[in-house]
């Protein structure tokens, strides 16, 4: 029998995100309707929203592509098989979802930083132990840092031993860099980026602005440095010098999560799961909203405002 359940729901033709009463049917042979505790809130989201991506998928539908709820007597991350993009998302009270889509939280992790396992967690992981293979002797330069991918970076590289340089733009939020123990670089542009770490012998640089700081990005590493490029927060376009770049043997890498099959998927969280159950990662979280404050949140004026994460708590409606 179906049943009303609250959601942040995508309608259309306007692409408006509205929270309201939805009917929600039973599931199928291979579902399970999953009671939402806490949902993650990703740039990907306001791409959804812009019709960036998934534009084709049907509207009305409820968004969001990762959170934790609970089904039985256990906690699991949502994430995947369509999940939020092809079908209704996780932004809602209840949700029915693929039973291939769960994956178990295990013993000691925060279920609202398991919340934030399958996207920035699992970035995370990707860019730091798998395309920079960061150790002790590296010397990495964070961008970004405060965003969540960016806070959960900074804290796998630390726990690796590695130097560790995180970048803002926003001085307030210098001390929250400085908090997680990494040094601050405050830079507004790429100019200033260059100018501040121009002789810190930076051979790692984990990229998700893109535009003219990835051309910085080349310009500050020492030679044979490393570039994980893995977002364009700031612009997809930029101008490079080829010759300073591939003179000093620079190596650039990308990441797009949205390559990986559902086991790669799943071995991503699992792993980002095990790093926050070890506290090899850590992923600040500064607001936690309801769902009904979902469609403010998202309003671009509101996109940085984080230091690390907003989550959706759904039992705050
Ligand atoms: N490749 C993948 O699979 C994958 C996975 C996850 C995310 N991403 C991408 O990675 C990027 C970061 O994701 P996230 O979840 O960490 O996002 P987030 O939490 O929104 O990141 C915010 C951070 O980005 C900085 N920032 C945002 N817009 C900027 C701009 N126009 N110029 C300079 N800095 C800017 C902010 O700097 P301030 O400190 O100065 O405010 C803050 O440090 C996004 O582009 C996202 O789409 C890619």
């Amino acid at each position: 029998m179906a049943e009303t359940v609250r959601a942040a729901r995508l309608t259309g033709p306007d692409r408006v995100l509205r929270v309201e009463e939805t009917k929600q049917g039973p599931p199928a042979a291979d579902e399970v309707v999953i009671d939402m505790m806490y949902a993650s809130i990703n740039p990907l989201d306001t791409y959804v929203l812009a019709g960036q991506v998934a534009g084709e998928a049907p509207v009305p539908r409820t968004l969001g592509v990762e959170g934790v709820g609970r089904w039985g007597d256990d906690l699991f991350v949502v994430h995947g098989h369509g999940v939020g993009l092809s079908r209704d998302g996780i932004w809602s009270q209840r949700a029915v979802v693929p039973s291939g889509s769960l994956i178990r939280v295990p013993e000691g992790v925060d279920p609202v930083q398991a919340a934030c396992a399958a996207v920035c967690g699992r970035t995370a992981i990707r860019v730091v132990y798998e395309l920079a293979e960061v150790t002790a002797e590296d010397r990495v330069l964070v961008l970004g840092a405060t965003g969540g991918v960016g806070t959960a970076a900074t804290s796998l590289a630390l726990s690796a031993g590695a130097t560790v340089w995180g970048q803002t733009g926003d001085p307030n939020k210098a001390e929250a860099v400085a908090e997680m123990g990494a040094k601050t670089v405050i830079a507004r542009s790429p100019e200033e980026l260059i100018m501040a770490t121009k002789d810190l012998g930076v051979n790692v640089v984990l990229d998700p602005l893109g535009g003219n700081y990835t051309t910085a990005a080349t310009q500050l590493l020492a030679p044979y440095g490393t570039l994980v490029i893995y977002g364009a927060s700031s612009a997809a376009q930029t101008e490079l010098d080829v010759r300073s770049f591939y003179r000093r043997n620079i190596r650039a890498l990308g990441y797009g999560g949205v390559m990986e099959g559902h086991d790669e998927v799943r071995s991503g969280i699992s792993d980002a799961l095990r790093a926050l159950a070890d506290g090899n990662m850590r992923i600040p979280v500064s607001d936690r909203v309801s769902l009904s404050a979902l469609p403010a949140v998202l309003k671009p004026e509101r996109r940085r405002d984080a230091i690390g994460k907003t989550i959706v708590d759904v039992g705050l409606d």
